[in-house]
């Protein structure tokens, strides 16, 4: 890998397992300074130190105003003024729409929704000091179709891709890009099926098989980098072709 993202400093949510974990990786080989944060304390220091001097840790909880200061503080101590945010962390439950639990429900909403809310509000003022940036929230196809027993995570994805577009246009004035990626069934992570898609979900995806942590990391390199300078407001699905019928 080259050094297609030198001179970024990015911020990395969730970052201590799943695709946050492969970003991290991926964003340092690239050239990136980065910032790891996660509410997982051990696996997250640990992953720092396995990356380096370009790589810090710090715990984190996106739901929290006064973390996301602290944070975006200490980045800037640690490398400066941060130009790429990863809103990548997340929390995941299905079942029926109507037998939810409300308080995991408002948990939920909380973390995926205000937490990618509250990234993207603290981030801006910094970026645009910086003179722009790319913020880039985590979607998913349950945030673009009807997904049987994903209402609430669903909704929350919604959220995110309507969050992503006003958020594209509030903030383009100031050089801050701001997309969505929209991962389908994705490899050994915290959110994918134990032992893999059974046959019939396989069946159901015309490359008939599950992307991989790396080729969603590959598309936030791409998001983050110059190489997409003109881009923003997008949905960018990343999914096999799951969602096309
Ligand atoms: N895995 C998939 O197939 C898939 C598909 C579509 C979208 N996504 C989205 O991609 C992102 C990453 O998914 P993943 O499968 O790698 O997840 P994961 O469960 O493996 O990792 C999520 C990380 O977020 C952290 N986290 C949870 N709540 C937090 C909070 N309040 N503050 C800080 N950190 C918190 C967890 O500790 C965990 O390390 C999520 O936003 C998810 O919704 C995943």
């Amino acid at each position: 890998m080259g050094g297609r993202l030198q001179g970024k400093i990015a911020i990395i949510t969730g970052a201590a397992q799943g695709m946050g974990a492969e970003h991290a990786r991926v964003f340092v080989a690239e050239g990136a300074q980065v910032m790891l944060t996660d509410l997982q304390e051990a696996a997250g220091a640990a992953l720092a130190a396995e990356l380096g001097a370009s790589a810090r840790f710090m715990r984190h909880d996106i739901s929290s105003a006064d973390d996301w200061d602290a944070v975006i503080a200490a980045t800037r101590a640690a490398f400066g003024p941060a130009n790429v945010l990863l809103n990548n962390a997340g929390m995941y439950f299905i079942g029926p729409v109507d037998e939810a639990d409300p308080e995991r429900v408002r948990k939920l909403l909380e973390v995926n929704i205000y937490g990618t809310w509250l990234g993207i509000s603290r981030i801006a003022p910094v970026m645009r000091e910086a003179g722009g940036g790319s913020i880039i929230n985590l979607s998913s196809l349950a945030g673009n179709h009807g997904i049987p027993w994903h209402a609430i995570y669903g909704a929350s994805k919604w959220a995110v891709r309507g969050l992503t577009k006003s958020a594209a246009v509030d903030l383009g004035p100031s050089g801050i890009r701001v997309n969505a990626i929209l991962p389908g069934a994705i490899a050994e992570t915290g959110m994918a099926p134990p032992g893999g898609l059974d046959e019939a979900q396989l069946a159901a995806i015309p490359l008939r098989r599950e992307g991989s942590k790396d080729e969603v990391s590959r598309l936030a390199v791409f998001l983050a980098s110059d190489d997409s300078a003109y881009i923003t407001g997008s949905d960018h699905v990343i999914d096999g072709g799951r969602g096309l019928w």
